[in-house]
């Protein structure tokens, strides 16, 4: 009773000081997505969203975010963005890259492995310091290497990471508030997933975090986990603002198809599992399969029937959802979502979308080379792109050579170019781009590779070095191909609406993977091996000599009174072979061997009761059995 009556209290006098204890939210939704190629796309997004007082004045005047209480929002995860004084927040884990060629644009784009970017509040501390220990801190929060992030491989870009949040122009056009890391070799694994699962209120028990099981998650193509903190605004007028965590997790799974050929896929095929509970916590709970261009279900039908369709965008950024109310379908049992297609799937050759990239290593031996990009506009207008390249110091750029006009005719601006330091500080190559409509260019740094200290080589040197994606981010004129062009808005649901004009992607191409000189880190390994075998195979011999001593011994006649028995009975059955046998067994008796002993070898007590007079005795007597027995005797 006393109990009850205390968390009575509790809420009531939430409800009392503060007047809206419930005004935070949690939305599940899940977007899965047929490509053209025959794979299935799916994307999660669980938001969760934060309101109270201090919180609006916290973001209006960049101050940082104090958590009175912890609500829907994950403590664990609350407690470092206060901490660190931390505005905006963007990390992501990948395994496999995403081929944008094929498969069009993502709704958050990653590069493989691990990316982070962070805006911090105007704070007096050294914020290099602060994101040291922020990034200390958010490793051990997502169990990933993120502490290998250090001065080397940090950057502040001008262009290309601009908030995603609210931000006025004085604080969004700083670039000193911001730092950018990304490491190529992360490798993704169930160890960054339990600690991401953990952070939603409805961990993995129910709600669509059910489907999240690692074996289909593990074998897909590509895998992306994501955490996005920013402060956004609640409504289009923007009246009042919240602080969103976005939790993302992108899927793409290899064509799944049937004996027949069809391309048929359902939630229990795809996830291993099917929906039972719905997280009671959750205000919507929500499936979306994209139809788009089959409205009329002539491609495929979906079962059950979807609970409504919702349309936007026209011509070809035409973007058509079947939508699933998982909520109301989980009345009954389990909810599974099954498409059953007309025809066979044909592979063929898919239209590229408006603007791809692919970079690439030029040059060969161990002394130079380029790193070049491909910029292609498939569009009708020239685009400006902006290009980020972050290189470690070990690669020395020509930078001479790099934005020189005569390999492309288009202009290349640096907006911001950070040169290297060994050991201190990598490059930080930002330039905006030219790209003439409907055609390809290609640039390249020029760059020689620099010998490090034989400590500074990771334990499997010959593997080589990876090198980070670069980031190319453009405002394309239409919203065709792009996912999400409603980048203000928090739910899934309404950034998939297709806004007409121009709509922002920002891209990532593939990481490189550079050998440099490597010393050959075996040979000492092979002298010590060579060196080790050679003494070993003398010393066995020359021990042996120098403690050997040469002793008489007769051959034994093992025979025991049984096989002589069996030997007598045979012999009676071969007369005609008695006498011959008899001699070879005379002849043996006779017979003396010297044999080498080694008395290292032979039991020690032995040999301190051997006196003189007994080797004596040794030597000189015919060792018959009954001498042999007397010493045993003894
Ligand atoms: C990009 O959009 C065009 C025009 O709508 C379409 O033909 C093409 O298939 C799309 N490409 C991808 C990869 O989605
Ligand atoms: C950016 O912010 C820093 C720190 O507040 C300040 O020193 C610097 O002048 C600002 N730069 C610009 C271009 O406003
Ligand atoms: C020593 O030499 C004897 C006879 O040559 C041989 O049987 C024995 O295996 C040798 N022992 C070692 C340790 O080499
Ligand atoms: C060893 O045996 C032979 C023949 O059996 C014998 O002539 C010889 O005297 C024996 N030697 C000793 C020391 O007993």
């Amino acid at each position: 009773m006393g109990e009850f009556a205390g968390v009575l209290l509790v809420f009531l006098s939430c409800l009392v000081v503060t007047g809206r204890c419930r005004d935070d939210t949690f939305t599940e939704e899940l977007l899965i997505r047929p490509l053209t190629s025959g794979h299935i796309y799916s994307h999660f997004e669980f938001t969760t969203t934060w309101t109270t007082p201090e919180i609006t004045r916290s973001i209006d005047q960049y101050r940082d975010f104090e958590f009175s209480h912890y609500d829907l929002f994950p403590r664990a995860f609350g407690e470092i963005v206060e901490r660190y004084h931390v505005r905006e927040l963007h990390l992501s884990l990948t395994q496999g890259l995403w081929r944008h060629r094929k498969w069009g644009y993502p709704i958050v784009d990653a590069p493989p492995g691990a990316q982070l970017w962070v805006w911090f509040n105007p704070t007096s501390e050294n914020l290099d310091q602060t994101w040291r220990d922020l990034v200390n801190a958010l490793s051990g929060l997502v169990c990933a290497s993120l502490n290998f992030i250090d001065s080397t491989n940090t950057v502040s870009p001008e262009l290309s990471y601009r908030p995603q949040g609210l931000a006025e122009e004085w604080y969004a056009g700083n670039s000193s508030y911001m730092r950018y890391a990304a490491l190529p070799r992360e490798n993704v694994c169930t160890e960054n997933l339990t600690p991401w699962k953990k952070l939603l209120p409805c961990d993995t028990q129910s709600g669509l975090s059910m489907l999240l099981h690692p074996v289909p998650l593990y074998t897909a193509h590509y895998h992306a986990l994501s955490l996005h903190l920013r402060p956004s605004c609640k409504d289009v007028s923007c009246s009042s603002v919240h602080l969103e965590l976005t939790q993302a997790l992108s899927l793409v799974q290899g064509p799944t198809l049937s004996s027949s050929g069809h391309q048929d896929w359902s939630l229990q095929q795809l996830f291993s599992t099917q929906l039972i509970y719905t997280c009671p916590l959750a205000s919507m709970s929500k499936i979306y399969v994209d139809v788009t261009g089959n409205r009329d279900m002539k491609k495929f039908t979906l079962d059950p029937e979807p609970d409504i369709f919702d349309e936007s965008g026209s011509g070809p950024s035409l973007r058509q959802l079947a939508v699933y109310d998982v909520q109301a379908a989980l009345a009954g049992d389990g909810f599974n979502i099954e498409a059953t297609y007309k025809s066979r799937h044909i592979y063929g050759i898919i239209p590229s979308p408006h603007l791809h990239v692919s970079r690439f290593i030029t040059g060969y031996g161990q002394e130079g080379g380029s790193i070049t990009v491909k910029f292609t506009n498939s569009g009708s207008t020239s685009l400006s792109v902006v290009y980020l390249e972050v290189l470690p110091w070990y690669l020395r750029l020509f930078l001479h050579t790099s934005h020189s006009y005569s390999h492309t005719k288009s202009p290349v601006y640096i907006s911001k170019l950070v040169t290297a330091r060994d050991r201190e500080q990598g490059w930080l190559y930002e330039a905006v781009v030219e790209i003439p409509a409907s055609s390809t260019i290609e640039l390249s740094l020029d760059f020689t590779r620099a010998l490090l200290k034989w400590l500074e080589y990771p334990p499997d040197a010959n593997h080589g070095f990876y090198i980070p994606a670069a980031t190319i981010s453009a405002v394309l004129p239409t919203p065709r191909n792009v996912s999400v062009n409603s980048l203000t808005c928090s739910t899934l649901k309404d950034k998939l609406v297709v806004q007409d004009g121009p709509s922002f992607v920002r891209l990532h191409t593939e990481t490189l993977l550079v050998s440099l000189p490597t010393p050959d880190f075996s040979m000492p390994y092979n002298v010590i091996c060579l060196a080790c075998t050679v003494v070993a195979l003398a010393f066995g011999p020359i021990h042996n000599i120098t403690t050997k001593k040469l002793v008489l011994k007769k051959i034994e006649n093992k025979e025991s009174s049984f096989s002589r028995i069996v030997h007598r009975v045979k012999n009676i059955f071969k007369r005609g072979h008695k006498v011959e046998n008899d001699c070879v067994e005379k002849d043996a008796t006779k017979e003396q061997v010297i044999v080498e002993e080694n008395p290292l070898y032979e039991d020690r007590e032995d040999l301190e009761d051997i006196t003189e007079e007994d080797e004596d005795e040794v030597k000189t007597s015919n060792k018959t059995e009954n001498s042999q027995e007397t010493k045993k005797d003894r």
